[in-house]
């Protein structure tokens, strides 16, 4: 009897696990997610924004920092395009305030919703995109997993607490980035996003002018290079902006890892590489990556790490028509 009630549990427990892996398997993103539901839909996607950055080439770095915040607060679900009306939504969160793009997505959304209606969700455009910008800027050009669905939800409260400061230390970064499950080299590799695209003077100006509270300058910052902002960044001038990789701002390579070597880094996470010796020692390796193969590779290997992030798939969320709709 008891051998009888253990063997049931046993094909139970197996019937269970089996079910899971079905479910698994459902929940997984793959490549070529829309290949038979919306054949060409990447091409689409690329073409439409190859004439958007030839109007605004700076939207490239505006759309790869968006895919990144939208990941990074209720996973890449494309809670970033929500609206409030009340302002309580992830875009009216301070750091987000700088983020460019929407309409961007927006507008590449209506063209593949005219040729594939309710079929392609936004966050799987948001990547997407990433991915485009970083190809059009002369990066790589890495295969994007598909599959994502798109939240309902998005809380101002959230984005201030799961994207990391500015002014973070490595320590710090790194516990940000493994909420997300994202590793350490997951983050000092995606830190180079900052090779392309600019930050306002708010975001560094307290480098320049009042780093402890006393008044001072960080120390680590090459005295020439601060005396270059400070030029521009002048105390109560928070609007204007600077590349953070003043080498070669507007193309996607080593440039990052240069300036941060150089203590030339526009922001304090960025220097605060330096400091970290496992994370100076890649910052140091990457600088001679020449022909930026190294570079490159893990590079495309952490996007596609930060595209899984707390994705939904299956049947969890939705597919909507335009991506920024009212949500309060
Ligand atoms: C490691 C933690 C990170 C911190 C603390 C951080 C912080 C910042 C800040 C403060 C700015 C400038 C905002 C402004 O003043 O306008 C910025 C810009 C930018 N970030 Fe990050 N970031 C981080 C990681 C990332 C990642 C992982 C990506 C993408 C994969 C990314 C992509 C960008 C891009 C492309 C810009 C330029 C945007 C533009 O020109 O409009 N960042 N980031």
């Amino acid at each position: 009897m008891m051998a009888m009630a253990g063997a049931a549990v046993r094909r139970m427990v197996v019937v269970v696990a089996a079910m899971m892996v079905v479910v698994g398997a459902e929940a997984q993103l793959q490549y070529g997610f829309y290949n038979a539901s919306c054949p060409g839909v990447e091409e689409m996607v690329r073409a439409e924004l190859k004439s958007i950055f030839a109007n605004d080439t700076t939207l490239r770095a505006g759309l790869l920092r968006l895919h990144f915040h939208d990941c990074f607060v209720r996973g890449c679900d494309a809670s970033l395009m929500l609206n409030s009306h009340n302002s309580t939504a992830e875009k009216d969160a301070d750091p987000n305030l700088t983020v460019r793009g929407y309409e961007a997505i927006e507008a590449v959304k209506a063209k593949v919703e005219a040729a594939c209606p309710l079929l392609v969700s936004c966050a799987d455009i948001m990547a997407m995109a990433a991915r485009d910008a970083v190809y059009f800027s002369d990066g790589p050009l890495y295969q994007v997993e598909t599959g994502r669905r798109d939240g309902n939800v998005s809380k101002l409260a959230e984005a201030l607490r799961d994207l990391p400061p500015s002014d973070g230390n490595v320590t710090v970064l790194t516990h940000y980035f493994g909420v997300k499950n994202l590793t350490f080299k997951d983050m000092v590799v995606l830190s180079a996003a900052h090779t392309l695209g600019v930050a306002h003077c708010s975001s560094f100006s307290k480098r320049l002018y009042n780093f402890t509270g006393a008044g001072d300058q960080d120390p680590s910052l090459d005295p020439a290079y601060a005396k270059q902002l400070a030029a521009v960044c002048k105390p109560g001038k928070l609007a204007s902006v600077e590349p953070m990789d003043p080498l070669t701002p507007v193309k996607f390579d080593n440039g990052y890892y240069k300036s941060v070597a150089a203590h030339q880094a526009l922001l304090g996470s960025d220097a605060a590489l330096l400091d970290d010796s496992l994370a100076g020692a890649y910052v140091r390796l990457m600088t001679n990556d020449t022909n930026l193969n190294t570079f490159f590779a893990d590079f495309a290997v952490s996007m596609v790490n930060m595209g899984r992030v707390g994705v939904l798939t299956g049947t969890d969320g939705q597919i909507r028509a335009t991506c920024g709709i009212y949500v309060d």
